[in-house]
């Protein structure tokens, strides 16, 4: 009997001998690291926000075991870094980029142009007139030349464009598209083409199963590429519910951007498990309901049956994506445990979700363990199944024209410091 219970003890004595911080780190590195199980088929990324790189050592041990590659959550959207005019802020993009470059993670560009957190004054000018259409293109144009370009040879990934259709594949009504045009996304994108030589270059966006907004993005692709503007793949947004997408949705969208020759990534990857709020799927950030106790019915904790339910639910989409490894080039979960998610505020605010792979205290949940399983079981007839592993080093290629100024200034820079662009 003390035989048996031996290794149980000398585990609990050796825990009792650690700081809990020491503690939780080896429980971590005992798990099966995410990233050397997709390590075969496709880079396995977070996003990171300033304050739990700040704030939380524990997440960011976990973060470092599991993942091989880093979103900034906020943090080089267009209200983080381009405070004023002219007037750039990147000290806390740079120190999540730090953080993983030194981790040996790939580090994401997310996102140049959206019509979300972005400051007022993008779209006026000092006297309160709304731009031209030249003004704003000009703003466009410094801004990618500028974020971009500085990270130039470091991000190995930018999301260019972020949410710019509909379901039924109409433009966005966004103010980029009423002063511009939809012209505005070709400007995007030859801009930051022309910013960041050696980046691939994406759109990302929601909903990109269905049909009008997909074939809206194919079109996009097709315009783009006859013009010789470069785009590198598209990102489809993650934010996903127990029963929505179906499997056979997403695949039939795998499938069609297989035929374009369309690079995906599956960005900001995290499945609700709370009732819907509203009609419509999706993740349109201008949503907001109120709290009612029967839109949170898990507060207390997550039921197991529920837990097993999005366990299977991770297991059947991680297998989808090994079928289609040759097409995907990584998958970003939206956070690493469900304490970090947005989904616990929004559509409402104030919510328990439990979207992600580790719970509140960063322990492995099921679902953790079906991915897991997915990626390592046997298949049959597995084609894809690490025929090309990917580069999981978190370098990209050297850049020939990488620009040195931008590079010996990475770092440096204190927030609000003005930068050296002429003002309009
Ligand atoms: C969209 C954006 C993300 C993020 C989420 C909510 O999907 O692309 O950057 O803001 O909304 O967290």
């Amino acid at each position: 009997m003390l035989r048996s219970l031996l290794p149980t003890l000398l585990f609990l004595c050796m825990q009792a001998t650690l700081l809990p911080e020491e503690a939780a780190l080896e429980t971590v590195e005992r798990e099966p690291a995410l990233k050397d199980v997709c390590g075969g088929y496709f880079e396995i990324g977070t996003a990171l926000t300033y304050d739990v790189l700040r704030r939380d050592p524990a997440t960011c041990d976990l973060i470092r075991h599991h993942f091989n590659s880093i979103t900034p959550q906020d943090e080089l959207k267009w209200d983080s870094v381009h405070i004023r005019l002219g007037i750039y802020a990147f000290r806390k993009a740079d120190a999540i980029l730090r953080f993983a470059r030194d981790a040996g993670m790939s580090r994401i560009g997310h996102v140049l142009i959206w019509h979300q957190q972005i400051p007022d004054w993008v779209e006026y000018r000092s006297t309160g007139r709304q731009c031209s259409s030249r003004d704003l293109l000009e703003r466009m144009q410094q801004h990618i030349y500028r974020v971009a370009g500085k990270y130039r040879g470091d991000i190995s990934h930018w999301d260019v464009i972020n949410e710019a259709f509909h379901d039924n594949g109409n433009y966005r009504n966004t103010f980029w598209f009423r002063i511009i045009g939809p012209e505005y996304l070709e400007y995007a994108f030859r801009y930051a083409m022309e910013a960041a030589p050696g980046t691939k270059l994406y759109y990302n966006d929601f909903s990109i199963i269905q049909p009008g907004r997909r074939a809206a993005v194919i079109q996009l692709v097709r315009d783009l590429r006859s013009k010789g503007i470069r785009i590198d793949g598209v990102g489809m947004q993650g934010h996903w519910e127990l029963n929505w997408p179906s499997v056979d949705e997403l695949e039939a969208t795998l499938n069609l951007f297989r035929e374009e020759g369309i690079q995906v990534c599956i960005t900001e990857m995290d499945i609700s498990v709370l009732p819907r709020a509203w009609n419509q799927p999706g993740a349109d950030l201008s949503l907001n309901y109120e709290l009612k106790a029967e839109l949170d019915p898990y507060a207390e904790g997550l039921p197991p049956e529920v837990d097993e339910a999005l366990a299977k639910r991770y297991g059947e989409l991680f297998r989808l994506f090994r079928r289609h490894a040759d097409i995907i080039d990584r998958v970003t979960l939206w956070g690493a445990t469900d304490a970090c998610s947005w989904r616990n505020d929004w559509p409402v605010n104030g919510r328990s979700d439990y979207p992600l792979l580790f719970d509140r205290n960063r322990r492995p949940k099921a679902a953790y363990y079906a991915v897991i399983e997915a990626m390592t079981e046997c298949l049959d007839n597995d084609d894809t199944a690490g025929t090309e592993p990917h580069d999981d080093g978190g370098n990209i290629a050297e850049d020939p024209v990488r620009n040195t100024d931008n590079e010996a200034e990475a770092g440096n820079k204190d927030e609000g410091q003005e930068d050296n662009q002429t003002p309009l």
